[in-house]
């Protein structure tokens, strides 16, 4: 039986399977799909993915993985399985049984942000399937950069979600005991504007002056230009598909009608299956079904930026502007991220 025949039956069982996979929504299902039984039969099975979401970190790579993980011809893993960076040594058959079990008619994808920035990843998937789409979804580097350092504060603070969800409630009542001392004794991750900025020391006329860490991973990530490059020597243009995250933001369904296109999948995520959830503050999906609940993504997507004042802002976006355009040239997408 192809899923092709009964999509909206098959939607509805998928669309309960794809949150588990894709949405760490609670500790059962974020590790549930990644099990290593062996496959069901031979139809069904663990494939190695036709489709990578390669990056870049905090540009909306889950959410994309969620929404696609929506279409009953995709699966995916819930969590990143990071293999073309940090596992690589394990072997091909170790990153298959990392799968979730699939039809031949159905495509297998993977999200891992790290392998947009890891210089031996392109070549490694190359080497893997030299036909793999790769799928970058990228946001102003700048808001790029507040993302991840609202993430890294949150998770020296008292780790992410999804490990936060795991634990029972007297691990929990500890650790928010201990996030209390930390509190009194200061915060545990250095300001931003440390992390972001060093000083260089002025000498006679010229005053000390202040300029961009650009060694800092969280810099370093959204010169993207650079990244891209490195992809582009291995894998032709057209093999990338490069999405904004501010239109995933603001449009999902007209990103999803993108990315479905690209992926060669029928076109069946559309705006219809989502609504903009007020308190969320983003799109979430609608309910599948009549039983069914509207999912948004968890608790750790949609966090609070650090405040960062205007002039050093506007040093980042310097910073980035010549490195933005070459981004715009490479992709052929003005982006039109701000410039001061
Ligand atoms: P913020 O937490 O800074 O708002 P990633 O999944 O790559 O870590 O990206 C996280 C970002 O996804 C969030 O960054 C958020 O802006 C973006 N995002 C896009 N669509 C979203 C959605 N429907 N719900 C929640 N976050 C979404």
């Amino acid at each position: 039986m192809s899923p092709r025949s009964f999509p909206r039956l098959f939607m509805l069982l998928h669309l309960t399977a794809a949150l588990v996979a894709a949405v760490p929504v609670s500790s059962s299902s974020a590790g549930g799909v990644n099990s290593t039984s062996q496959p069901i039969d031979a139809t069904f099975a663990r494939r190695l993915p036709q489709a990578l979401i390669i990056g870049a970190k905090k540009s909306g790579t889950r959410a994309l993985l969620a929404f696609i993980c929506m279409h009953p011809d995709v699966q995916a893993p819930g969590p990143e399985v990071h293999f073309f960076d940090r596992n690589y040594h394990r072997g091909l058959d170790w990153y298959r049984k990392r799968m979730p079990a699939s039809l031949p008619s159905q495509l297998t994808m993977e999200k891992t942000p790290g392998y947009f920035i890891s210089e031996s990843a392109p070549s490694r998937v190359h080497s893997m399937n030299p036909d793999t789409r790769l799928v970058l979804v990228v946001r102003d580097p700048v808001t790029r950069i507040l993302s991840d350092y609202a993430q890294a504060s949150a998770n020296a603070a008292g780790g992410s979600s999804r490990r936060r969800n795991r634990r029972n409630r007297r691990r929990k009542n500890r650790r928010k005991h201990r996030r209390r001392q930390a509190g009194r004794r200061g915060s545990s991750i250095k300001p931003i504007e440390s992390l972001a900025f060093r000083s260089r020391p002025g000498n006679g006329s010229q005053p000390e002056l202040l300029e961009v860490s650009a060694n800092w991973t969280a810099v370093r990530i959204g010169e993207y230009a650079r990244h891209l490059a490195n992809w582009l020597a291995v894998f032709p243009r057209q093999q990338i598909l490069v999405l904004s995250g501010e239109r995933l933001v603001a449009d999902p369904g007209a990103v999803m009608e993108e990315l479905q296109r690209f992926l060669g999948l029928e076109l069946i995520i559309t705006g219809r299956h989502f609504y903009f959830d007020r308190r969320k503050g983003f799109h979430c999906l609608k309910k599948a079904g009549r039983r069914g609940k509207p999912r948004c993504l968890a608790g750790n997507k949609g966090r609070r930026h650090p405040n960062l004042a205007p002039e050093l802002i506007r040093r980042l976006r310097q910073f980035y502007a010549p490195k933005n355009r070459e981004f715009y040239a490479m992709t052929g997408v003005n982006f039109g991220w701000p410039e001061l």
